[in-house]
């Protein structure tokens, strides 16, 4: 398995495991052996990009977890939704209305996806990053469907029991169907409203208030955007996937309580995934930093307790290979997630205080990342990592294994 490395730690002679892309182009073909020159450019233009080198040795003497099933699963339904969403806004483009667009074929391809997903289940929701934010607005949509599909199929239970509860609450149907498809459709056309707000992705200028405003009604314009024979359910998604289960969201400010629970799930896929993306206008934040916030930091208020517990189990924010730097100094590699409390995955203790890589017999681990004060997290990919120590006032003290199951049971109880 692959070491993830940042271009500032590169060195001549490492040789790169896959191929470096960008932009659907190959940059650099995998097995090049890196010379300085190669690492000069990759340092100049991509200065925060992370390459994947090889290193057989340890390979050797240790076993890391193998992803490549789940990276798979999770590229091939992102991949299809965003280009499903990029039709409907090329067709957008060309007639400034959805008419025309075949809401049976959008429907068609979506249950589609939602079966190829059912068929090839997976334990985690690993995105990917294609370094393009040429179309956000598709890549957005095929995110938030591969997370909200994930977290719908991991909260099924719970979703089945909130639909039964409100359909008899307000005497609707009383058959609860469990079917996933307007979950699908309400997450990949959630930001549907924003098509005619592309061009604020791409221009390289803080939001204006008139652009804040024409942001925030995004939601209802969707909504209004959508054929009249289209999925209810999936416009309700459209209309309300920015209202917050504290009441403090947008258009409405409906409570949680209120909020149909597949708009609950789009909320969480959403909220990550945006809060995650570079635009021009901020730089994107880490998987680390934005699950931490949305679980147990002060936006947690704005989504379901149950429901972001779900999905905190499905986030591996820390990448197998990735190297994380200790308290002491030294650097651990990540060799195994942990589903039950993903920033405490299994890790080896593979590079000393001077990044050097120790030789096989001085080894550590496998471990659990912050299992006793010298294998705590410091830093990862250069941010400080000790908000994750923390302990919040309201938190009752943390337990042996790292901070997490404390944290979980004092943030969920
Ligand atoms: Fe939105
Ligand atoms: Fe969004």
């Amino acid at each position: 398995m692959p070491l993830l490395i940042r271009v500032d730690e590169l060195q001549p002679g490492m040789m790169l495991a896959e191929p470096f892309v960008y932009r659907s182009r190959i940059m650099l073909a995998a097995g090049t052996e890196l010379a300085a020159r190669d690492i000069e450019a990759l340092q100049k233009k991509f200065p925060k990009a992370t390459v994947k080198i090889g290193d057989p040795q340890l390979d050797n003497a240790v076993e890391f977890e193998d992803d490549s099933h789940e990276r798979q699963v999770a590229q091939t339904a992102q991949g299809r939704i965003a280009e499903c969403m990029s039709q409907v806004q090329v067709r957008f483009t060309q007639h400034t209305t959805l008419e025309g667009v075949s809401v049976s074929s959008i429907q068609e391809s979506v249950a589609e996806v939602i079966r190829y997903l059912h068929d090839n289940p997976t334990s985690a929701a690993l995105l990917n990053s294609f370094m393009n934010s040429d179309n956000y607005l598709s890549e957005h949509a095929g995110n938030v469907f591969f997370l909200s599909m994930m977290l719908g199929s991991a909260a099924q239970k719970y979703v089945c029991e909130e639909r039964q509860r409100q359909s008899i609450a307000r005497q609707l149907e009383q058959k609860v169907t469990t079917s996933l498809t307007p979950l699908g459709l309400g997450a990949m056309l959630m930001d549907v409203g924003m098509m005619p707000l592309a061009d604020l992705f791409i221009q390289e200028r803080p939001l204006t208030p008139d652009d804040w405003q024409a942001l925030r009604a995004h939601p209802e314009a969707g909504a209004n955007m959508l054929p009249d024979d289209f999925s209810p359910t999936a416009k309700m998604i459209v209309r309300t996937h920015h209202e917050n289960f504290n009441g403090t969201g947008y258009p409405q400010g409906i409570p949680g309580e209120k909020l149909h629970v597949f708009t609950r799930i789009v909320r969480i896929a959403d909220a990550f995934d945006a809060a995650t993306a570079q635009r021009v206008y901020r730089e994107a934040r880490s998987s680390v930093r934005v699950l931490w916030d949305m679980t147990v930091g002060e936006s947690r208020h704005f989504y379901d307790p149950v429901l972001i517990r779900c999905f905190a189990r499905l986030i591996q924010p820390f990448p197998i290979g990735a190297k994380i730097r200790l308290i002491d100094g030294r650097y651990a590699v990540v060799v195994k997630y942990n589903r039950e409390f993903p920033l405490a995955p299994h890790v080896v203790i593979a590079f000393d205080k001077g990044n050097r890589r120790l030789p096989n017999h001085a080894l550590e681990g496998p471990m659990l990342l912050g299992e006793d004060e010298s294998v705590r997290a410091r830093s990862f990919r250069r941010e400080d990592l000790s908000f994750i120590y923390e302990e919040p006032d309201e938190f009752v003290p943390r337990s042996r294994v790292g901070i997490w199951p404390t944290l979980f049971e004092a943030a969920f109880p």
